[in-house]
C-alpha cells in the first residue's frame, strides 16, 4: 500500500479504537455508577435491564464495527483479515441476541408488553437482517464451492447491506438511549449527561467507521 494512503488509513483507525475505549468506559460508568449494576438472576430487575445496552453498545455495536474495519485494521493475509471479519461479526451477534434476551426477559419478567415501541422494531429488524446477512456471508465468501464470479458479483451488495445494517444498529442504540433518558424522566443531571455523550460518541465511531470503508485496503 502506498504510504500517503497508509497514512489516512491509519489515523482514522486508531480514532475507532479510541472511541471503542471511551464508549465502553462511559456506558460502565453509565450502568455500574448511576445505575443498579448488571446482573441476569436476581430479584432487582432493572439489573436485568442493564444489560440490554451494556451488550448492545459493546458488543454489537462497538465489536461489529471493529469486524467491519478488520479489512483496515488487521496486518497480514487477506485470508487472515477475512477470519477476524467473520468471528468478530459472530460475536457481535452473539452479544446482541443475548443482550436482546435480557430486555426480553425483563419485560417478561414484569409483565411489560413487548415490541410496542420505534427503536423496539428498529431494534428487532437490525438483529434479524444482522443475522441473515451473517449466514448468507459464511455461504458466499467462506465455503469453497462458491464461485469467484459470484463472489465478484455479490460484494459490493454484500458491502452496501452491511453499512445500511450497522447505520440501523446506530439507528437502534440512538432512540434507545432517548428512550431510557425519557422513561427515566431525566433532565439536566450528570447521569444525563453521561448518556447523551455516549450517544455523541456512538454517532463519531459510526462516522469513523464509514470513513475506513471507504478507505484503501491495508494490502
Ligand atoms: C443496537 C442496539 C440495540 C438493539 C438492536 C435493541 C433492541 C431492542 C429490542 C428488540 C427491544 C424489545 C424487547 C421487547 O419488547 O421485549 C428493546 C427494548 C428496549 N431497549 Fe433496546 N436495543 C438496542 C440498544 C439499546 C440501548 C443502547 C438502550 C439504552 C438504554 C436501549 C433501551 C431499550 C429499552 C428502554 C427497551 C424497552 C422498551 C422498548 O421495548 O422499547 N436499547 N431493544
Ligand atoms: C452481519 C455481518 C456482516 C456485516 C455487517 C459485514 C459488512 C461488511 C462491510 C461493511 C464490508 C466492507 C469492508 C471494507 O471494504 O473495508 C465487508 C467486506 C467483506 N465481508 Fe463482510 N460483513 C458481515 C459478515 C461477513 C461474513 C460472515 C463473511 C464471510 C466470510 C464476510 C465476508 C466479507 C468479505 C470477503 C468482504 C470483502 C468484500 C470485497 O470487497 O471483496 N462478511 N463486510
Amino acid at each position: 500500500m502506498k504510504g500517503n494512503q497508509q497514512a489516512l488509513v491509519s489515523p482514522v483507525v486508531a480514532f475507532a479504537h479510541v472511541l471503542v475505549v471511551v464508549v465502553t468506559a462511559l456506558v460502565l460508568v453509565w450502568l455500574l455508577h448511576f445505575r443498579e449494576g448488571l446482573a441476569f438472576n436476581t430479584h432487582i430487575k432493572p439489573k436485568i435491564f442493564n444489560i440490554h445496552p451494556l451488550l448492545m453498545i459493546v458488543g454489537f455495536i462497538l465489536l461489529g464495527g471493529e469486524a467491519i474495519l478488520a479489512y483496515k485494521t488487521v496486518p497480514g493475509a487477506r485470508k487472515i483479515q477475512k477470519r477476524t471479519h467473520l468471528t468478530l461479526h459472530l460475536v457481535a451477534l452473539l452479544t446482541g441476541l443475548i443482550g436482546t434476551f435480557a430486555v426480553f426477559k425483563y419485560h417478561q419478567d414484569l409483565s411489560i408488553p413487548h415490541f410496542y415501541t420505534l427503536h423496539s422494531w428498529v431494534g428487532l429488524i437490525t438483529i434479524i437482517l444482522y443475522g441473515l446477512q451473517w449466514l448468507y456471508s459464511i455461504f458466499t465468501f467462506a465455503f469453497p464451492h462458491t464461485k469467484s464470479s459470484t463472489r465478484k458479483k455479490v460484494a459490493p451488495w454484500h458491502i452496501f447491506g452491511g453499512i445500511i445494517i450497522f447505520i440501523l444498529g446506530i439507528c437502534a442504540a440512538l432512540t434507545g438511549l432517548v428512550e431510557k433518558f425519557t422513561f427515566s424522566k431525566l433532565q439536566r443531571e450528570q447521569e444525563a449527561l453521561v448518556m447523551n455523550f455516549t450517544g455523541l460518541m456512538i454517532v463519531l465511531f459510526s462516522i469513523t467507521v464509514g470513513a475506513g470503508v471507504l478507505l484503501p485496503r491495508i494490502n
